[in-house]
């Protein structure tokens, strides 16, 4: 008998180190989702060699062909659609989402921020934590809704702030519990789906 998983589609724009962490946590057997693959807005994006090395299905589908935001997005969420997918995880995917196709994922559209939101929406999250004088930053993963990194938080996870540090040494330092994170969040949603049915 095969256990149902929730069929799970990831966006990235770039190096996919957070798509990695949640294809390899989805090749456990008891992880309640499934990879179905793996979307790019760029076609350069180192992530798209890496979802294909584990044998995940990757497609670019180019901003920058499209006239408009509308377009790219219909033809994103036609995509998903024939990968069949039920959630989908942005994951360093760098475009923002207009109203139009985050109604259409409502409840089903999850990203990864790199600060403890509320704080620090947007981007440049590192610098500005260490320009306010925090004692800790961290990441979210929260569901995406209209407004940009508002949506309510799933999970999230601290690390402290040290006082020489740099953006930099905090990204670094911050990546590990990324990736650690994300998988524990999408297990966390895709197992209350499946407890729903
Ligand atoms: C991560 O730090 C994520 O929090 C941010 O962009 C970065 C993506 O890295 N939104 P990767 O593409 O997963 O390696």
């Amino acid at each position: 008998m095969t256990t149902r998983k929730v069929k799970t589609a990831i966006l990235i724009s770039g190096r996919g180190s957070n798509m990695v962490a949640l294809v390899e946590a989805a090749q456990l057997e008891t992880y309640p989702a499934e990879i179905v693959g793996v979307i790019s807005n760029r076609p350069d994006a180192e992530g798209l060699e890496k979802a294909r090395a584990l044998n995940i299905p990757a497609f670019v589908i180019d901003h920058r062909h499209y006239a408009s935001r509308e377009a790219f997005e219909q033809d994103l969420h036609d995509k998903l659609v024939s990968l069949e997918a039920e959630l989908v995880c942005c994951a360093g995917f760098m475009r923002v989402l207009t109203p139009w196709f985050v109604s259409r994922w409502k409840n089903r559209l999850l990203n990864i921020h790199p600060s403890l939101l509320p704080k620090f929406k947007g981007l440049k999250t590192h610098q500005r934590a260490i320009e306010a004088g925090d004692k800790e930053t961290g990441c979210s993963v929260h569901w995406v809704t209209e407004e940009l990194d508002a949506g309510a938080v799933i999970l999230q996870k601290s690390v402290e702030i040290a006082p020489d540090d740099t953006a930099e040494l905090l990204a670094a330092r911050l990546l590990p519990v990324e990736l650690s994170l994300y998988p524990e969040a999408l297990k966390k949603v895709a197992s209350k789906i499946l407890a729903a049915h």
